[in-house]
């Protein structure tokens, strides 16, 4: 076989499409803006996205709790573009709050979002990766998904579900081509870490400055520290990874 060469200088994703969820929070525009300043043709989705919110090709925004609509992105993503050989399972939520605060709607959400909206999503793409011969599915499950910290049961055990997700597809799939992935953060600095602080009535910056001590490198981590990474497992860099489950922690184990 042929290895691409390291001297290549070719973007990493010339002529491939790649559908992105999440695409307006942070973690999601960053992945946007790497996948597609490595000659991507990106397809961003959102509950809301304008065209001027994102540095995408193109927007479908949609509600990912709908099955209708989450079933059959990745069609309508092959036939605007042309292709459908990225899929970046980005889109999350945080319930925050032990077990006895969780009410029926944390719980149905959580689900829908975290876990049933990326099954229907590699459910639908795979057939289509497979038919062009190959593809990319990357994950963003969560460190808390590996090792549970407090608190978050439900968020623990959706990011839990999504990184096993992960692993039977990355094993089932591999036959065909397709590599699935996951990356694992730690804290980011989004607006969904920030929330946290936010409920408590904490200082969202004063939080952060704590939490930057509480990590070996020295600070949390920018949504581009894991954006990097999506990029990474994307791309044929990774081409003999399958069904890994990537810590991106600054060193920061969850305590
Ligand atoms: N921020 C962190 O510390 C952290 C750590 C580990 C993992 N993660 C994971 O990273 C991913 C991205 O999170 P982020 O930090 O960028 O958060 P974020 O809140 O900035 O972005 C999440 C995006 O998902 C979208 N979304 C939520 N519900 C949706 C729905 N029903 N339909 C369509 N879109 C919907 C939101 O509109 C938002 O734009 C999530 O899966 C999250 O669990 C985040």
């Amino acid at each position: 076989m042929t290895l691409p060469s390291p001297m290549s200088s070719a973007p990493r994703f010339a002529g491939q499409t790649a559908l992105v969820t999440g695409a307006g929070g942070g973690i999601g525009g960053a992945i946007v803006a790497r996948l597609k300043a490595e000659g991507a043709c990106v397809v961003a989705t959102d509950l809301r996205l304008e065209p001027g919110q994102t540095t995408a090709d193109h927007v479908i925004t949609g509600d990912l709790m709908d099955p209708a609509f989450t079933d059959g992105l990745p069609r309508a993503v092959a036939d605007l573009t042309g292709r459908m050989d990225i899929l970046c399972n980005n889109a999350g939520i945080i319930a925050r709050g032990q077990i006895t605060q969780a009410s029926d709607e944390d719980l149905r959400r959580s689900l829908a979002i975290n876990v049933e909206a990326p099954f229907r999503l590699c459910r639908s793409a795979i057939p289509i990766m497979a038919a062009q011969g190959g593809g990319a599915i990357v994950n963003t499950a969560s460190c808390w998904g590996l090792q549970p910290g407090p608190d978050h049961p439900i968020y623990v055990m959706t990011k839990a579900a999504l990184a096993s997700l992960t692993q039977c597809l990355g094993r089932d799939h591999a036959p065909q081509g397709i590599r699935v992935n996951a990356v694992c953060p730690n804290e980011v600095n989004t607006a969904m870490l920030r929330s946290g602080f936010e409920i408590r009535g904490l200082d969202a910056e004063e939080g952060i400055t704590a939490l930057n001590q509480s990590v070996p490198l020295g600070r949390i981590a920018e949504p581009e520290d894991i954006a990097d990474v999506v990029a990474f497992l994307a791309s044929d860099d990774a081409r003999y990874m399958v069904g890994a489950l990537l810590e991106v922690n600054g060193g920061k184990p969850v305590g």
